[in-house]
């Protein structure tokens, strides 16, 4: 397992289909963002979680990026389909995996099914 730390990045301005703009804190990713941080907690794991302001893949919401150093990044979508409670533990899930690989790159066999089915991108690690 890498001791490097991870980090996911949560778009809070991302809306589910329907949504109204505001208040900005009832949109789908604000509320995965808050189900994130407290799943996090309560399951006593070390990650920075950072909410972000739009990532550019709008249409696919709610967005989400894996990374850590020396590791590819993974940018999700589509969390908005289930609730938040149920899209942090998938995420969580996924981390975990992330987190015990060495590349970032998790075996296609092992991934949870929202990231197999909402994976976006890949960037390779910089350095
Ligand atoms: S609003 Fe979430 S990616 Fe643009």
């Amino acid at each position: 397992m890498s001791a490097l730390p991870t980090t996911v990045h949560v778009c809070v301005s991302c809306r589910a289909e329907g949504e109204a703009l505001e208040p900005r804190e009832a949109r789908a990713g604000a509320r995965l963002h808050r189900a994130l941080v407290s799943a996090a907690a309560a399951d006593g794991r070390d990650i920075t979680i950072v909410a972000v302001d739009c990532m550019s893949v709008c249409k696919r919401p709610v967005t989400v990026g894996l990374s850590a150093p020396g590791k590819w990044t993974y940018i999700y979508g589509d969390f908005a389909r289930v609730p938040p409670e149920d899209a942090a533990l998938t995420i969580l899930d996924g981390l975990a995996r992330y987190e015990r690989t060495e590349d970032g790159i998790i075996p296609w066999k092992e991934r949870p099914e929202a990231l197999k089915r909402g994976v976006i991108a890949r960037l390779p690690p910089i350095g």
